[in-house]
């Protein structure tokens, strides 16, 4: 029983070490991983961009819970990012991300720092706090598709 516990254990561990990218059975599963991540984002933020431009009605509670999924999804599509998945499947991703891996991160860094702000600020519930916190995470994606993202 000690035993089977301690193998556990260490497969656990293993799969916590194990790099990101190897979670992927394929470069492709890897693309399609991160990209419909990023669509789901795309259309979460697009609501609260709405809201913040006055296209749509603003609602508190489903800023809120807008702002709480894009906070989790900014998290989600980096580690499908891995070494050889700049193939497989249509991508738009640009070689420089593999090229300046510090300088890609430090955009991904950028980002999921916006999104918290912006979660906080969706949660006050006053659309004034919302604005410049949709304006400051739209930034912070466009910084990054400037360098990294091909047209
Ligand atoms: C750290 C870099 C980075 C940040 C930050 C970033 N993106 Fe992207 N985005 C990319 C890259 C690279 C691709 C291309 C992925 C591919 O095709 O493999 C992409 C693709 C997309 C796509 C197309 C997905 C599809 O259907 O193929 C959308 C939509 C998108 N991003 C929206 C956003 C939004 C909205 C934000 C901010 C809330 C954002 N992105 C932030 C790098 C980034």
């Amino acid at each position: 029983m000690r035993v089977l516990a301690s193998i556990g254990m260490a497969a656990a561990a293993a799969i916590l070490c194990t790099p990101a990218s190897a979670q992927f059975a394929k470069p492709e599963d890897a693309i399609k991983y991160r990209q419909s991540a990023l669509y789901v984002m795309a259309q979460q933020f697009g609501r609260l961009g709405a809201m913040a431009q006055g296209k749509a009605p603003y609602d508190a509670n489903a800023a809120a819970e807008n702002a709480e999924l894009v906070q989790t999804m900014s998290h989600l599509p980096w580690p499908a990012f891995g070494p050889g998945t700049d193939k497989g499947r249509d991508t738009r991703a640009k070689p420089e991300i593999w090229a300046d891996q510090a300088k890609f991160k430090e955009a991904q860094e950028r980002l999921m720092n916006e999104t918290s702000k912006l979660m906080v600020a969706a949660k006050a519930g006053n659309l004034d706090a919302l604005k410049p916190a949709v304006q400051a995470t739209g930034a912070a994606c466009k910084n990054c598709h400037d360098q990294f993202r091909r047209d």
